[in-house]
């Protein structure tokens, strides 16, 4: 099945938990779709769907990353292989890929799944990439395959700190920044790096299509909406101080 934007039976192929609380689930479908788009999923017993990023695209199946932090990503851990879920895709307008540059790449809590794919394209462009992450608890660490370097307050190895404390702490080479967490760590990594970039925003959502303006953010150019003028947004487009 070859996927444009609009509502979608699809099957899942797994739903795995892969941490504590954090699932992978693969769908049985081509998608055509950059990274930092997102898709609309209709759960069972939930009114409102739920929004989560794609974090990996390949030819004939694509995955999403997703924490159980209430009800309906509750429901959701459940089902199995075999089920089919109602899913409205590919949402919002993604990354703009960048080439030929030194890439920053930033990463907090669950806005880290729709980065992975975003680095695969990026390595495509010709990109150096740096992926710096922070997270609560670094038994949630599933992304070694991307070698990020890691922040984290729990005592560890790595990191003691977020990451704008390890960018302050290290001097690090890059001339542009991707980046997706929550508002707090956007807010100061927008006001801490000096060079261009994108950010996306995962603010709560109504329909996901534009049509509830249910998910405005405030911007130099008046209120957008999040789901259909972002999720991403150039770093400097967005007003950030009320985080
Ligand atoms: C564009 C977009 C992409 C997203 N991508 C991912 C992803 O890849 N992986 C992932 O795990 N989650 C992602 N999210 C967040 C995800 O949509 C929510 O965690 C989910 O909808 C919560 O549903 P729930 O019914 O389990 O929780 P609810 O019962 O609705 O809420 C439980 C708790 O989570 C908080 N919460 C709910 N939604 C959000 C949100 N959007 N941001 C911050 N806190 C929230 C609530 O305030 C509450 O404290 C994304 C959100 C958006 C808008
Ligand atoms: S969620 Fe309805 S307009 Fe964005």
């Amino acid at each position: 099945m070859l996927i444009q934007s609009k509502v979608e039976k699809i099957k899942v192929i797994s739903n795995k938990e892969v941490a504590k609380d954090i699932y992978q689930m693969s769908f049985a479908a081509s998608l055509h779709a950059v990274p930092g788009q997102f898709i609309n999923i209709k759960v069972k017993d939930c009114y409102l769907r739920r929004p989560i990023s794609i974090a990996n695209i390949e030819e004939d199946h694509f995955e999403i990353i997703y924490k159980v932090v209430g009800e309906g990503t509750k429901i959701l851990s459940n089902y199995q292989s075999n089920d089919i879920l109602d899913i409205l895709l590919p949402l919002g307008n993604g990354y703009t890929l960048v080439e030929n540059k030194k890439v920053l790449v930033c990463g907090g809590g669950i806005g880290i799944p729709p980065l992975l794919e975003l680095i695969k394209q990026l390595k495509k462009y010709n990109n150096e990439v740096i992926f710096l992450i922070g997270l609560n608890d670094i038994n949630e660490n599933i992304y070694q395959d991307y070698h990020p370097i890691i922040c984290t307050m729990n005592k560890s190895e790595y990191f003691n700190g977020n990451v704008i404390d390890y960018l302050k702490a290290n001097h690090l080479d890059y001339n542009y920044v991707y980046a997706c967490g929550p508002m707090p760590m956007l807010n100061a990594l927008q006001k801490y790096v000096t060079c261009e970039g994108q950010i996306s925003i995962e603010e709560r959502m109504g329909c996901g299509f534009g049509a509830c303006v249910g998910c405005t953010c405030k911007t130099k150019h008046g209120y957008k909406r999040i789901c259909l003028d972002g999720p991403v947004f150039e770093i400097k487009e967005l007003d950030l101080d009320e985080y």
